[in-house]
């Protein structure tokens, strides 16, 4: 389990978690939109920071997109897409999740040890 349901609000703050991926730990984040979680690896596809300054701030301030805060890319929520900025095309890396039970889980986990 990454979190309760209740922890994602509709386009509010995301929760992180680290999964492991091709045999390396790495963080990720999942957020809430349109209703459903959206799990990404929290690395920006211009330079692989992680994208939120403040802890879990992962939308831009009209919650349309996701934002890295570094130079302001920007993601479709339901994609991962980069619709605006230096890495405009790139995507994210997404993660499986679902809500069950109450719970958000993380259905892909590859590499986990
Ligand atoms: S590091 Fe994210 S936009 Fe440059």
């Amino acid at each position: 389990m990454i979190c309760p349901a209740s922890a994602l609000v509709e386009r509010g703050e995301g929760v992180r978690f680290r999964v492991w991926l091709d045999g390396v730990e790495r963080p990720a984040f999942v957020v809430r939109f349109d209703g459903h979680p959206r799990a990404y690896i929290n690395a920006c596809a211009h330079v692989a920071v992680e994208l939120d300054w403040l802890e879990g701030a992962f939308f831009d301030s009209e919650r349309q997109h996701l934002i890295c805060a570094t130079h302001g890319a920007t993601y479709d929520p339901a994609s991962g897409h980069c619709v605006v900025g230096p890495c405009r095309g790139a995507r994210l890396t997404p993660l499986t999740v679902v809500e069950r039970d109450g719970q958000i889980v993380l259905l892909e986990d590859e590499g986990r040890t």
